[in-house]
């Protein structure tokens, strides 16, 4: 697999040397302003992170934001594929990653020369990737889907056209579902939202009749056949926000929490529990990696950095280039925030 992240060089300030004096707020905004840099935010991030970022979204407006960004440099608070993202669609830009291991379970299930094998065993498919996998995986595929726009993808393919989905497999039988298709679906999962548990849940929602429950559709089944609304993040963040009701279960990664209660402070929002009902197993241990000093480092250091050989650059643009010319015009989260808000 090839290692898009180059390193910070020796002679790069580490955390061990910062100075424990310092601002570390007033100097990520310093070098925001110095280095004409835009700091893009997944709403999986820690809430000092979300509210120091300029724009907070799912990882389709990331990407829509990191391909019209006139910025130099892009510090990309989320995981790796979506850093990827941003870099295969802005290559002029710098774009930093706060930490290097900050992976995805759904990227390490589907290394490319296992998903190249499963495709040569459909060639008469088309490949629909799950956005959560690597540059390379992304190059082997015919389109990028994320959660928000996959149905509305899938919809405008004809109804012959044979498919593959991969890595999740619960987003996949989701689609196959939601859309009447058969595919032939890769069987990773998402070790988050993996965890949530059908009997705790059930518990929970026995305990809070009026709540309504809100899942990403990278749940189980046994999670989904319980919702109310499904969807991607910021459909989640729409949904509980503009809603009737005042008490929701949030069936996702549980940061989001933080911008559901910017946006309606009057409205109670529930974790959905994993196995032990108390369990803090809706955080994801890769975007909990990012931290405010990483964020300073990365910015100062310019590195983590994200870089790729062109080839597998523009190999990789094709697919998610068809992905955004197919999805549907969304509006931008933090206006849409603002005005829920007001
Ligand atoms: P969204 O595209 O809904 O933001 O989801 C990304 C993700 O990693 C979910 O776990
Ligand atoms: Fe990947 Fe799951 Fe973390 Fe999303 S929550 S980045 S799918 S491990």
């Amino acid at each position: 697999m090839i290692d898009t992240v180059v390193e910070a060089g020796s002679d790069a300030l580490t955390a061990d040397a910062l100075d424990p004096f310092i601002d570390i707020e007033e100097e990520i905004n310093r070098l925001r302003r110095e280095k004409n840099a835009v700091i893009l935010a997944h709403y999986y991030q820690a809430p000092e992170i979300q509210d120091i970022a300029d724009f907070v979204g799912d990882s389709l407006d990331l990407s829509r934001k990191a391909a019209e960004t006139d910025a130099d440099m892009i510090a990309f608070c989320g995981v790796k594929f979506m850093a990827e993202c941003a870099k295969i669609l802005s290559p002029q830009k710098v774009v930093v990653l706060p930490d290097r291991e900050a992976g995805c379970s759904l990227e390490d299930s589907c290394q490319p020369e296992d998903f190249k094998m499963f495709r040569e065993n459909f060639p008469e498919h088309m490949a629909l990737s799950y956005v959560n996998c690597s540059a390379e995986v992304k190059a082997l595929s015919d389109i990028i889907v994320t959660s928000s726009n996959a149905k509305s993808i899938i919809d405008q393919l004809p109804r012959d056209q044979k498919l593959i989905f991969g890595p999740d497999r619960h987003l996949g039988a989701y689609l196959a579902k939601e859309t009447d298709r058969d595919m032939e679906i890769w069987p990773g999962t998402c070790i988050v939202h993996e965890q949530f548990n059908e009997r705790e849940l059930v518990k929970l929602m026995v305990r809070h009749p009026n709540a309504a429950l809100s899942a990403h559709p990278e749940c189980p089944e046994s999670i989904l056949k319980h919702a109310d609304h499904v969807g991607s993040t910021r459909s989640m963040l729409e949904f509980v926000t503009t809603s009737e009701g005042k008490e929701f279960i949030v069936a996702t990664e549980q940061q989001i929490i933080h911008q559901m209660e910017l946006i309606a402070p009057d409205r109670t929002f529930m974790a959905a529990p994993g196995a032990d009902g108390t369990c803090n197993c809706a955080n994801c241990p890769f975007m909990a990696l990012n931290d405010m000093e990483k964020l300073y480092l990365a910015m100062l250091n310019e590195a983590p950095r994200i870089e790729m050989p062109e080839d597998l650059r523009l190999r990789a643009l094709e697919p998610l280039q068809k992905m955004l010319d197919l999805s549907p015009a969304t509006p931008d989260s933090k206006q849409a925030s603002k005005s829920v808000a007001a």
